[in-house]
């Protein structure tokens, strides 16, 4: 019996020993002392000896167990150590390989001319103002001095939730939210970029687009005030050279109301395919606030005047960069869009 445990200790020491990874030691554990080991069943054996020898046995197997357990433990914490090594030698970063290249993002034209647009004004003095996409009737057609039967609240143009709210189809009920917030203190100045809604859809409409509202309130606020800061705005936005025509023009809103024209980018004013022969391109609408719109939004008409324009932000990135379809600054082509920075 001493034999036998001296010879199974002699064996259950080497493998131990020798194993070199966890899942070889936890079956050694197993073969040794497991409850149907070899030790556990030399152990159960000791009935079998004469009493007399039974001590001296069962001291030598309880002292093997108790050394095969020290071993295992020991054993066991020398490979985990040694394998958490070899896992944070793998995750080690070698700084001398070249970097994974990224693709760097760029500004879509749109919010590059957006951006441009807002500081011209803002170093003008004008603050950045915003209003709602969905908006009342009341601020997008009445306070505006739309009455009920105007052409522009004809369902063809607008989209509708209920017939009181609606996707604003232009950025001027800012003027009116932003006045009535104010009144009566002077002066207002502020510009509002933003998205609009109509109902057209082809080649140079898109059922959704942007705009820039500005609005300028204050005693003495005249026509030429007007006049002077869009070829300000024409001249920072395209050339310092740039010339503006001013044509007649009709909103309910305004009075008197004109439309804005820049001499064509492409020919300079001489006409070509682009400006239709005529040399001039349309960027805007504009005018005088309306007495009344004035009045409805807290202001005295006979106290202060004030001017008012709006212009389409495609048509002058279109103009800006030379972009002949409107379709292209929605179709999220990349080839295209990368062109812009
Ligand atoms: N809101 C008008 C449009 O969308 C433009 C405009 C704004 C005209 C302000 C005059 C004054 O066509």
């Amino acid at each position: 019996m001493l034999e036998k445990i001296g010879e199974l200790g002699e064996t259950a020491v080497r493998t131990i020993e020798e194993a070199t990874d966890l899942e070889t030691l936890r079956e050694l554990r197993l073969r040794y002392l497991g409850k149907k080991g070899q030790l556990t069943a030399l152990l159960r054996r000791m009935g079998e000896l004469a009493p007399d020898r039974r001590p001296a046995a069962g001291k030598r197997a309880n002292a093997l167990r108790k050394r095969l357990e020290e071993l295992l433990g020991r054993k066991e914490a020398a490979l985990q150590d040694a394998f958490a090594g070899s896992a944070r030698e793998k995750e080690r970063i070698d700084v001398t390989l070249p970097g994974a290249p990224f693709n760097l993002g760029r500004k879509h034209p749109l919010t590059l001319v957006l951006e441009e647009i807002t500081a011209i004004f803002t170093g003008l003095g004008f603050q950045v103002a915003r209003g709602p996409e969905i908006e009342s009737d009341y601020y997008n057609f009445e306070a505006l001095n739309l009455p009920p039967d105007h052409p522009a609240r004809d369902m063809h143009d607008s989209f509708y939730f209920t017939p009181q709210i609606l996707l604003r189809t232009h950025t001027s009920p800012v003027q009116v939210r932003v006045m009535e917030k104010q009144a009566p203190r002077l002066p207002v100045r502020i510009i509002a970029p933003g998205k609009v809604y109509r109902r057209d859809d082809d080649a140079t409409h898109s059922p959704m687009f942007h705009q820039v509202e500005g609005l300028a309130v204050d005693r003495g606020v005249t026509f030429a005030d007007l006049k002077g800061t869009l070829l300000v705005f024409a001249r920072e936005m395209f050339d310092q050279g740039q010339r503006i025509r001013l044509r007649p023009s009709f909103f309910p809103f305004t009075e008197p109301s004109a439309e804005v024209d820049i001499a064509c980018i492409i020919c300079g004013g001489k006409g070509c395919r682009v400006c239709g022969q005529s040399g001039w391109l349309e960027i805007l609408g504009c005018g005088m606030v309306h007495p009344r719109v004035l009045e409805i939004s807290g202001y005295d008409p006979e106290d202060v005047t004030g001017f008012a324009f709006g212009m389409g932000v495609e048509r002058i990135a279109m103009l800006k960069y030379g972009i002949d379809d409107l379709r292209l600054l929605f179709s999220n082509n990349l080839r295209f869009l990368r062109q812009f920075r």
